[in-house]
């Protein structure tokens, strides 16, 4: 797969089949995305692959958090929406709720629908694994960019192998209930999950498409 043809096919994938992905693919995958840049070379992201029961009994758990509207804890904080997202990004930001609402058929004023999906991607929506993105403690924003950059690699590898992804803040609000069932090393700080799987084509969850700004919009040339 051509790589301009892997990022414009490359989608989150929010519906997953239910069988495994094999260890020896994730590992494929791994072996070539931690070739991606990284500040001085400091390749400061580790991963943490959990699937099977592990996985089902960490998403069951984070579930029943959101039931009971248990306040999240990540380990990096959730930057607060209202003051850091203003326009242009608080309605892109509103775009992707209503376009994945609007092909699921879901109306708005549907609270259990609503709930439903959100019990759904607390589970990381069934997918057979995620690999989360961890990083040392005592790390700020270089390490996050470069986390970012190999984030970005993993999914791009994950679609060239036939798979879909779904990078996930959802997965890494409960850091506790992730460190109570698979040891995570000390000193380290959940980044991100990335949810990843063979994509169920049949799910509406799939057919959503997230559109981008054009080009004149983010770009300035100068002498060029
Ligand atoms: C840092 C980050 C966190 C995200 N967290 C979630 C999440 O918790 N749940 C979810 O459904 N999608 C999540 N996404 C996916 C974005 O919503 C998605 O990438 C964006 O809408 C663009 O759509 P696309 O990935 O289909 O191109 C996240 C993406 C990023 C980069």
């Amino acid at each position: 797969m051509d790589i301009f043809e892997a990022i414009h096919n490359r989608r989150s994938t929010r519906a997953f089949q239910p069988n495994p992905v094999p260890k020896t693919v994730i590992e494929k995958i791994l072996d070539t995305a931690h070739w991606a840049p990284s500040w001085a070379n400091t390749q400061p992201w580790e991963f943490l692959v959990v699937g099977g029961e592990t996985l089902r009994k960490i998403g069951k758990e984070f579930s029943r958090r959101v039931a009971e509207h248990v306040k999240d804890n990540p380990d990096i904080p959730m930057p607060p929406i209202p003051q850091e997202w203003a326009e242009p990004y608080r309605s892109r930001y509103m775009a992707v709720g209503k376009g994945l609402f609007d092909t699921l058929g879901m109306a708005r004023d549907d609270k259990a629908a609503r709930v439903a999906h959100y019990q759904r991607m607390y589970s990381f929506f069934e997918a057979p694994a995620v690999i989360y993105v961890l990083m040392g403690k005592t790390l700020g924003q270089y390490a996050l960019f470069d986390c970012g950059s190999v984030t970005q690699t993993i999914c791009l590898l994950a679609e060239r192998e036939g798979l879909g992804t779904c990078i996930m803040a959802a997965a890494v609000r409960h850091p506790d209930i992730i460190r109570a069932h698979v040891p995570v090393p000390p000193g380290k700080k959940f980044v991100i999950g990335i949810a990843v799987g063979y994509p169920d084509p049949d799910s509406p969850y799939n057919k959503y498409r997230s559109s981008r700004v054009s080009l004149e919009e983010i770009v300035s040339w100068v002498d060029m």
